[in-house]
């Protein structure tokens, strides 16, 4: 996709190289247009590198007097992201001035545009500011707000500009909003992580999952444009997504509740959790005093995917995981029929690099009609895309 990132003259500049490199990572084509004032505060050398295109600063080019056309550049833009968009920028935006090519490229865009504010705590909280930014809204241009902080005055609150990240994430959200990809508009269930079933007080029975092949495989579904529901174990992760509701949940029991309430609003599922077999019989409130052996008595918990399996529709799809150490395609086979599932993601714990705690995995996807489909080893980000395009092209069908 064809992505503008217009630059204004705000001490967070810095941080849109980053960003730049994130989008340019995933494929897009970057142009970058700057106000002569940005140029204060982060070089177009580097800027014009890690973008791969010279820089747009002037509406002529000082060196041959070529013409910066801000009228194409605003018709070949996809997405238009204003990163930082300092009080002066998002004054003149809502006023329609045309005193530079990042604003005259602004007015001529007819593609969606996100400004990310970055400024002092009272520049941002003055009434003029909050205004343009509501004006702003009213006619479409999204936001990615700023968090509050420190800035770069010392002082502490709300101006500091989002992290490259996540205005990233908003610039996929929007381009898949566009987009007529399948899975636009579609609503999907996620499960992600391990589940701790409670011992004691104190005490659980967990497993060393972290979460990150759900959250990947959630952030590429939202990054197409379907809708998530994610219900999580205990992990240390975060989400970006707008497009992404996050249920938090810790034993089996909990993710079984919500995943019954979620699956028949949704047109598939993905169960990537690892979900504990069993959970002590007996959950004690208090704390169990250390003592010699102790026998603790465990009971199976319900399979939430094979339960999946059973309430699913003919219009849903269910895709399941298996971890496994031994008898690989055979196990995933026999989890494939008994979960109903319409297509499994197999990884061998014998794979180096592949299953817990890494950020790679290794796959191969076993589908109802018998394919076998191996992959090589990715990272977690890379995979996900694998099986999401996997999903995509099954619902195609
Ligand atoms: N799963 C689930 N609920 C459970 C156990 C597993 O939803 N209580 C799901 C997992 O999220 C995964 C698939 O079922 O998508 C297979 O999980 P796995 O742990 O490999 O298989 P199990 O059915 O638990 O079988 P086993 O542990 O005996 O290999």
């Amino acid at each position: 996709m064809n992505i503008i990132v217009g630059i204004t003259g705000g001490i967070a500049a810095y941080k849109t190289a980053t960003l730049i490199r994130l989008l340019v990572k995933e494929g897009h084509d970057v142009k970058v247009v700057m106000t002569p004032m940005a140029k204060q505060f982060i070089t177009p050398l580097t800027v014009a590198t890690l973008s791969k295109n010279p820089i747009l600063v002037d509406f002529f080019s000082p060196e041959n007097g070529a013409w910066n056309s801000h009228v194409s550049l605003g018709l070949w833009a996809d997405v238009m992201v204003i990163a930082p968009a300092t009080a002066n920028t998002i004054a003149k935006m809502t006023n329609g001035v045309a005193d530079n090519l990042l604003l005259t490229t602004y007015l001529s865009a007819r593609c969606p545009v996100l400004i990310a504010p970055s400024m002092d705590l009272d520049m941002y909280a003055h009434p003029a500011t909050q205004k343009n930014l509501e004006q702003l809204r009213s006619v479409g241009v999204r936001m990615v707000e700023p968090y509050e902080g420190e800035l770069a005055s010392g002082l502490v609150g709300k101006g500091r500009m989002a992290e490259p990240e996540e205005i990233a994430s908003a610039v996929s959200d929007l381009l898949a909003e566009k987009s007529s990809n399948p899975l636009n508009g579609k609503r999907f269930m996620l499960t992600a992580g391990p589940t701790y079933e409670k011992m004691d007080a104190v005490r659980f029975i967990g497993n060393y999952s972290s979460g990150k092949m759900g959250f990947a495989i959630a952030e590429e579904l939202a990054k197409r444009g379907a809708k998530v529901d994610l219900i999580a174990g205990p992990v240390q992760l975060k989400v970006s997504s707008r497009n992404i509701v996050r249920y938090n949940v810790e034993s089996a029991a909990q993710m079984y509740e919500k995943c019954v309430e979620f699956f028949p609003k949704s047109d598939g599922a993905i169960m990537t959790a690892a979900v504990a077999d069993f959970t002590p019989s007996v959950k004690l409130d208090y704390k169990m005093k250390r003592k010699g052996d102790i026998e603790l008595t465990l009971k199976p918990t319900a399979d939430i995917a094979a339960e999946m399996g059973r309430l699913k529709r003919d219009n849903q799809v269910l895709v399941g995981f298996a971890l496994e150490t031994n008898d690989e395609e055979t196990n995933a086979h026999h989890k494939l029929e008994s979960k109903n599932l319409d297509f499994i993601v197999l990884n061998s714990l014998n794979d180096k690099g592949a299953g817990f705690m890494h950020d790679t995995n290794k796959i191969t996807i076993i589908d109802r009609t018998g394919e076998v489909t191996p992959f090589s080893l990715k990272s977690k980000k890379e995979v996900a895309r694998d099986i999401v395009d996997y999903l995509e092209k099954m619902m195609e069908r």
